[in-house]
């Protein structure tokens, strides 16, 4: 992800979280963590992700795949990339937190291996209210 990436990676955070960053927020994670974007052949912006990195541990910060595009396997792609592929070097265990109520989500982190460690309760703060968080994690095999 370069900056050039961020308004089309504004425009989907928008619409894929009920209390979305905003633009700052982006940069910061941009210039604080790592991030990635998923890309057609022709340049679209599929979808996109960040990742914070500690250590030998790698925590899913973020990801969203266009609501357009969604449920064609490229939110799996992205996710499998990452972890296979572009941030493998030193990595033993990948975390991450979503939404009780996020099934999509919940699936696709079971179906790439991830496993529930716990609830973070009322981690989410949003205009409405709260929501728990389950804090998910994978072990890469490679600690
Ligand atoms: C979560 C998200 C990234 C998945 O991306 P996607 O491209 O739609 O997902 P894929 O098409 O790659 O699907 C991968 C797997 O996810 C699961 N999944 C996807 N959509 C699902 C749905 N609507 N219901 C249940 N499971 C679903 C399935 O296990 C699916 O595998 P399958 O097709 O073999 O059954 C996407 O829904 C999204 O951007 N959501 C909004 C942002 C968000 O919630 N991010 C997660 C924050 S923790």
């Amino acid at each position: 992800m370069t900056r050039a990436d961020l308004f089309a990676v504004h425009a989907i955070e928008q619409v894929s979280h009920p209390s979305p960053w905003p633009m700052k927020g982006l940069q910061e994670s941009l210039d604080s963590h790592h991030g990635f974007v998923l890309e057609e052949a022709g340049g679209r912006l599929l979808g996109f992700a960040f990742v914070q990195r500690i250590l030998d541990e790698a925590h899913l910060l973020d990801i969203a795949i266009d609501p357009e595009l969604r449920g064609h396997g490229y939110g799996r792609e992205l996710l499998r990339r990452l972890m296979d592929e572009v941030m493998v070097e030193g990595i033993s265990i990948w975390f991450l937190e979503v939404r009780v109520s996020n099934l999509p989500a919940i699936t696709l982190y079971q179906s790439l291996g991830y496993n529930e460690l716990s609830i973070r309760r009322n981690y989410y703060k949003d205009a409405g209210g709260s929501e728990d968080a389950l804090l998910m994690a994978c072990s890469t095999g490679m600690g």
